[in-house]
């Protein structure tokens, strides 16, 4: 099958998308408060290659000709995070001028550019200060964070009409507050289930906040995926398969649409029942706009008697025998066409988006150009599988490809790329790869 824009129809958009913390740096500039990722990242040991955001892409200066790169591929829209911490430093209360007048400053540079500005709310970078009062697992975080989202509505919405609530809370709940890998480096499950219960109920509190004021927005919130496979066709590789499901794929989305938890699933997730007050089941629900699908590889699952809560063990991407990427994960395109259908099957999901699709590679520049063939071919697959469940009836209305330009990859520090746009991080030079060439091309 061919590729054609036009196949995709005339109001599907098309964005590149980035998260605040991984490219503006700029951290302590103009009165922004310290987030949970400052901390972490200069916690010795936390950052494999144990470098840190502190200036990563200065998007905070460079904003101006970052934004036009993305006029010049072509593309329509762009997807950015607002910094809670550079807008309420202490996370609530006190407001920084200087810090909402960034965003306006991006926002209106967008807009000069003829792009539309889809918003993150939250793309994990909590302010400290509201860390030090337990985070993400102190029940009050759902009232601050409606807060925040009340004074974006006010300050943006007026020209933001694309707004996403969370970024990948499964991640950052998991990531952040269970393994403890990401920010805020928390481990365990008494961390980790009030954590996901309060971002999902911040989740629906913060679409109805940014309801309460703008009514005509489109409001959305993102969520990680992986299609899910049992690796044997045994009962109990089954059984593990659908409780990683539960939880890498249903946790966040059932709730917002009404569902509850999926806890018939996944039975563990009883042990949510003590954070849930009576009234909260009602309240976690939104009736979003559109739904954001992020994803960048299946999950293929064994039975483990050893692993606590799922009993399900990933099979390691290496021994897949597919094409690994420089994150180590194995390259499915199906992947995305089984999640789209997996996600249009619910009779809530009205739109799909998908906010992030992507790869990483170890490019280097040759010549003043960067050949990345392999990110064309990984772009190309992965829209083919789009086209396949649209044509399938899949209400599926963008893509945005992760990212805009290389980045701060969180715990992975700067070494994997997944830019369209290459970063050469020592002079902020910017190059455009020959990925971002063809999709100049091909939305031309
Ligand atoms: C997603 C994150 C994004 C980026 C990509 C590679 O999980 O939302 O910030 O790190 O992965």
């Amino acid at each position: 099958m061919e590729l054609r824009k036009a196949d995709f129809g005339p109001q599907f958009r098309w964005g590149v998308a980035t998260a605040a913390y991984q490219i503006e740096g700029a951290v302590k500039e103009d009165g922004r408060g310290p987030s949970i990722w400052d901390t972490f990242a200069h916690t010795p040991g936390r950052i494999k290659t144990g470098e840190n955001a502190d200036v990563a892409c200065d998007f905070y200066h460079r904003y101006r000709e970052d934004t036009a790169l993305i006029r010049e591929m072509n593309f329509q829209a762009h997807r950015f995070s607002l910094a809670w911490p550079r807008i309420l430093p202490e996370g609530r209360g006190r407001l920084n001028p200087k810090g909402l007048d960034f965003y306006q400053r991006v926002i209106d540079r967008t807009l000069e550019l003829g792009l539309e500005p889809w918003v993150t709310l939250y793309h994990w970078d909590l302010p400290q200060a509201l860390e030090d009062q337990g985070g993400w697992t102190n029940r009050d975080v759902v009232g601050w964070f409606a807060e925040y989202a009340a004074v974006c509505a006010r300050a943006f919405g007026d020209r933001v009409r694309h707004w996403m609530v969370l970024n990948e809370p499964a991640v950052f709940t998991v990531l952040g507050y269970l393994q403890g890998r990401h920010a805020p480096g928390r481990r365990g499950l008494s961390s980790f289930l009030p954590a996901v219960h309060h971002a999902a109920l911040a989740q629906a509190e913060g679409g109805r906040a940014l309801r309460a004021s703008l009514p005509n927005a489109q409001i959305g919130t993102t969520f990680s995926a992986s299609y899910v496979q049992a690796a044997g066709p045994t009962w109990l590789s089954q059984m593990a398969a659908t409780q990683y499901d539960a939880i890498a794929n249903r946790l966040f989305l059932e709730p917002a649409l009404g569902l509850g938890y999926p806890w018939k699933r996944a039975p563990f997730l009883h042990l949510l029942r003590p954070y849930i007050r009576p009234g909260d089941l009602e309240r976690l629900a939104f009736d979003f706009d559109f739904i954001g699908l992020q994803t960048y590889f299946r999950q293929l699952v064994r039975f483990d008697p050893l692993m606590p809560a799922t009993w399900a063990r990933e099979v390691p991407h290496e021994e897949r025998g597919g094409e690994l990427t420089a994150m180590g994960w194995e390259v499915w395109p199906e992947n995305l066409y089984h999640l789209l259908k997996q996600f249009a099957a619910y009779p809530g999901v009205r739109r799909i988006i998908i906010t992030e699709n992507g790869v990483a590679y170890l490019d280097t520049p040759e010549g003043g150009r960067v050949h990345d063939p392999k990110r064309i071919a990984f772009i190309q697959a992965h829209l083919l599988q789009v086209r396949r469940a649209q044509q399938e009836g899949v209400p599926v209305e963008g893509y945005f490809y992760w990212s805009l330009m290389d980045n701060f990859e969180w715990a992975e520090g700067y070494r994997p790329r997944f830019g369209l746009v290459y970063v050469d991080y020592a002079t902020q030079k910017r190059i455009l790869k020959d990925s971002a060439l063809w999709f100049r091309e091909f939305l031309g």
